[in-house]
């Protein structure tokens, strides 16, 4: 599953974020930190790097644009950290993009859904996810970079 087109594995790397995602630092910061979007990015370039990633961060707003990019995803056979924001309770038509998907797929959020309100609780990705980090800030992000470096293996 993590072959790239030419046969090898893809050391491209996007992390896509949803909605509110862009406003890390001042959202909510008891809840989601105080590093801001920009400190994300770099943190994900940094730590990319080291692990011989070429790793391009977005966010976006729209479910559209999200599920248009995981189509691009699956189309190039892109490995993807996914932080759907609230997406991820809802949206069946980004779980039905995620599903497509022909590399690993890391969901990752700052908080732990599970020890917040009970619409959190239900994510719709999981269950089409390699699988889910969650609770450790930008460290999740940190976390699932690695994950995909084991998964895809170099
Ligand atoms: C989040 C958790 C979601 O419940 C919330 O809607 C977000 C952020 C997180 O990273 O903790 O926007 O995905």
């Amino acid at each position: 599953m993590s072959a790239g087109a030419d046969g090898g594995t893809s050391r491209r790397v996007l992390v896509l974020n949803g909605p509110n995602l862009g406003r890390l630092g001042s959202r909510e910061p008891d809840v989601y930190g105080t590093t801001s979007y920009a400190g994300l990015v770099k943190a994900c370039a940094e730590l990319g790097a080291e692990l011989g990633f070429d790793v391009e961060v977005r966010e976006t707003n729209d479910e559209g644009e999200l599920i248009s990019w995981l189509h691009e995803a699956a189309d190039g056979r892109l490995p993807v950290v996914l932080n759907p924001g609230a997406f991820t309770h809802y949206s069946y038509g980004m779980r039905d993009a995620a599903a497509q998907r022909t590399a690993p797929l890391i969901e990752v959020h700052l908080s732990n859904p599970h020890a917040r309100e009970e619409f959190r609780h239900l994510s719709v990705v999981a269950a089409v996810a390699t699988g889910t980090v969650a609770g450790f800030g930008i460290g999740s992000y940190r976390l699932a970079l690695r994950a995909l470096a084991d998964e895809l293996g170099g």
